[in-house]
């Protein structure tokens, strides 16, 4: 059975831009090693006021606009989120009182920059199963606040924003690969592989929230083979080859990691978006960030195929594959 129709998608990104010079002025680092290592020439961070759950709500409202409904027509809410308002409750919970539409499901997923895929899979397994009609699901993100500014290792690679689209449960009837919807979807994790990227505090370890700590290098040995696996398994899942694909939606965490894994698999540089230059890792909102960017500057029209797909922290990896 084709899986949930997306009908609209939105994002939200804070005012502020730091640049990769602003950077150099407080760790030693600089505009050239970052960009060269990484790409990222600039991020966007939260003022005063912005937290992961505005930033959501304002990436939910311009979704509810794009797809054309009503806030109210949403039954389920799934947020992903590393970095939420307060340790409970859920920050879906209040998205779900900002837009209005209280009184159906609404939760968050941590699985950190792979959430978004998890969300997206969760949201569309109890659509399928018909526990709600209308889904919002939204990635967002404030990693600005668990950054150690101090540490150049990681300091330079993360910003702010959130991504959501409108999801719609199925027909019910098996329509093929052509019918729009999501075809197929892979997701695993390695608890194994906690030690390379993980947050040194939380509310039953060291109550506090603690920094991001990671083993860069080793991160991204592991990204471009877990990413090129689940990619290899949701075409041969759902039937269909690399060259039919016309968008590949990654998580937006190193350019050099984005060329590797496209190359791996044979889809064409040209054919994968790319907005981490501008927005550095946005965690769980840079797939549906980078959506709706090329969605709205006309690359990604209705009818494309489109293979969106994360790594994160734990680890937890995942792709999905949609028909817009
Ligand atoms: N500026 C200048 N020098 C730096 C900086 C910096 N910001 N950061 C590290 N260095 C130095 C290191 O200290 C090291 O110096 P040394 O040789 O004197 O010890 C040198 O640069 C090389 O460091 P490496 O970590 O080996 O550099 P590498 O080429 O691996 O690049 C990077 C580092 C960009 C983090 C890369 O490993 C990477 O992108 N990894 C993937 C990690 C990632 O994207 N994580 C995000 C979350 S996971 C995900 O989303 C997939």
């Amino acid at each position: 059975m084709t899986g949930s129709r997306l009908l609209g998608t939105g994002s939200a990104l804070p005012d502020r831009i730091v640049t990769n010079a602003e950077l150099a002025a407080r760790v030693e680092t600089s505009d050239e090693w970052i960009v060269e290592r990484t790409g990222i020439r600039q991020r966007h961070v939260a003022g005063e006021g912005e937290t992961t759950a505005t930033l959501a709500t304002a990436a939910a409202r311009a979704a509810l606009a794009d797809a054309g409904v009503e806030a109210s027509s949403i039954g389920l809410i799934v947020l992903a989120t590393a970095t939420p308002d307060n340790t409970f409750p859920a920050t879906a919970t209040k998205v779900q009182a900002a837009l209005g539409c209280n009184g159906g499901i609404a939760f968050d997923v941590a699985a950190v920059c792979s959430g978004f895929l998890y969300a997206l899979s969760v949201a569309d397994s109890m659509l399928r199963t018909g526990m709600a009609k209308r889904a919002l699901v939204i990635g967002a993100e404030t990693f600005s606040r668990i950054l150690d500014w101090e540490d150049r290792t990681t300091c330079v690679l993360f910003g702010d924003g959130a991504g959501a689209v409108v999801l719609e449960a199925p027909s019910g009837e098996s329509q093929g690969k052509d019918a729009p919807g999501i075809l197929g979807t892979r997701l695993h994790a390695d608890g194994a592989q906690h030690d390379l990227l993980y947050v040194d505090g939380g509310p039953s370890t060291t109550q506090t929230t603690g920094h991001v700590r990671m083993k860069g290098r080793e991160v991204f040995r592991h990204a471009v083979v877990n990413l090129s696996d689940v990619l290899k398994e949701v075409l041969e899942e759902t039937g269909v080859s690399a060259d039919e694909i016309d968008w590949v939606v990654p998580h937006q965490a190193n350019a050099r990691i984005l060329d590797a894994t496209a190359k791996k698999l044979g889809i064409a540089p040209e054919k994968v978006v790319v907005t981490v230059d501008r927005h550095a890792n946005t965690s769980a909102a840079s797939v549906p960030l980078a959506l709706d960017v090329a969605r709205k500057d006309g690359r990604i029209k209705p009818g494309d195929l489109v293979m969106l797909e994360a790594m994160g922290g734990g680890f937890t990896w995942g792709a999905s594959l949609i028909r817009l």
